[in-house]
């Protein structure tokens, strides 16, 4: 049994090598991709918070990032603190979920507007229609990207995520479509100094932050890049997949979609339920800094190991039935969003953009059908989900 997370066919349905993985080999060694693995929920949690044993400042992908990439454009995600903890202090404070909760009103009023047209053709593409515009509109608003390049930066994002058939090289049109918007974010910046607006971007420009010495300093431009660049791809990629997989689980589970039409109260715990069925983000891969053991076997220094989330997720040892989604489940420990230092910065928003957008869908669509013959799967090591879902009205 190999696991290739690069491999198409792996993508369709990861979870039975996940199984296999948990119970047979839970440490998990790939030489051919150079790469170790944890699957079971108690060994990912315990990485997870060591951030010192298992560095992320090499990336967080099974794919390498180029050092010199990383260096000229410092994402909190691939910083170990306390680099990470500076950038990271300053950012959160737009993302608490008091602050996240004041865009309500926003969030669906964008949902109504894209659910509209949807609802006078008796439906569309999920995906390209409904699920990846409403979190990218609200997260290019909240950064103050202009209306008109919003699209051209999605489009860039996309072709940076798209990987050839088990692959495990980052394609040239991926690195070109990374460097345009590396570029397009470099030339934002001047831009948006000379004529500021009230998103994050510019008050990023502004920010003092107080260095240990009682001095005060400003983000360089490279650190307000990586934020821009990161927020923009995390801030939309990850909740467009977690939206269509819960309305195909929905559709694979009438029964269960039922319980959330007749009380979209329990949509919020659908969703924690949804994430953990079936994981957005797959794994986090770290590397490792000093030898360590695992199930009597040395991991060295240096080497990469992936942490997989979405195995977790589906532990027995954890959760009773993992393979059954049932959205009344209570989900006390999750790990979807990562956990330690780097957990999820915009899992508030995450967590409101789609409640809002499954409260406004169910109320326009309770009954549909999605055609999973014409569904297109995104190709990515570490992304579940669809890049297009037809769906109509049932
Ligand atoms: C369903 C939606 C989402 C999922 C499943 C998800 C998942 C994750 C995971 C697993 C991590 C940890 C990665 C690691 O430890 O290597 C993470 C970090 C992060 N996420 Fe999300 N995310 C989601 C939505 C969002 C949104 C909406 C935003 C933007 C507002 C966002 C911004 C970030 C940032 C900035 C980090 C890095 C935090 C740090 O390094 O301190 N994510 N996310």
């Amino acid at each position: 049994m190999e696991l290739n997370p690069f491999s198409y066919d792996f993508h369709e349905n990861p979870y039975p090598i996940y199984r296999w993985l948990r119970d047979n080999a839970p440490l998990y060694r790939n030489d051919h991709l150079e790469f170790w693995a944890l699957s079971r929920f108690a060994d990912v949690m315990a990485a997870f918070v060591d951030w010192a044993t298992y560095s992320s400042a090499e990336g967080v992908l099974l794919e390498r990032l180029d050092p010199k990439h990383i260096e000229m454009t410092p994402m909190i995600l691939f910083l170990d603190p306390p680099q990470h903890d500076r950038l990271r202090k300053l950012v959160s404070r737009v993302f608490t979920p008091r602050r996240v909760a004041e865009l309500e009103p926003f969030v669906r009023e964008i949902a109504a507007r894209l659910l509209e047209p949807l609802v006078a053709a008796g439906g569309g593409d999920f995906v390209k229609d409904f699920s990846t515009p409403l979190p990218m509109e609200v997260i290019f608003a909240l950064l103050g990207v202009p209306d008109e390049d919003r699209h051209q930066i999605r489009e860039w994002t996309d072709v940076a995520l798209a990987r050839d058939p088990d692959s495990p090289d980052l394609p040239p049109r991926a690195i070109e479509a990374m460097m345009k918007a590396m570029r397009y974010w470099y030339q934002l910046l001047p831009m948006l100094r000379r004529r500021p607006n009230d998103g994050l971007i510019c008050a990023l420009c502004d920010a003092e932050i107080e260095t240990d010495d009682g001095r005060t300093t400003r983000l360089t431009d490279g650190e307000i890049v990586g934020l821009c660049s990161l927020l923009g791809a995390a801030g939309s990629e990850t909740t467009t997949r977690l939206l269509a997989n819960a309305v195909v689980l929905f559709a694979e589970y009438p029964g269960e979609y039922a319980k959330v039409l007749a009380d979209p109260a329990g949509i919020p715990a659908a969703i924690e339920e949804v994430l953990r069925h079936s994981a957005p983000t797959q794994y986090a891969a770290r590397t490792i800094t000093r030898d360590v053991e695992w199930y009597g076997q040395r991991l060295p220094k240096g080497d990469r190991i992936l942490l997989i989330i979405a195995s977790a997720n589906r532990d027995e040892r954890q959760y009773s039935d993992p393979d059954r989604f049932h959205v009344g489940r209570t989900i006390e420990n999750t790990i979807t969003f990562g956990q330690g230092v780097h957990f999820c910065l915009g899992a508030s928003l995450a967590r409101l953009e789609s409640r809002v957008a499954l409260e406004e869908f169910a109320r326009c669509f309770p009954r549909y059908a999605v055609d999973q013959a014409r569904a297109v799967r995104v190709h990515h090591s570490n992304v579940h989900g669809f890049s297009s879902l037809p769906f109509a009205r049932g």
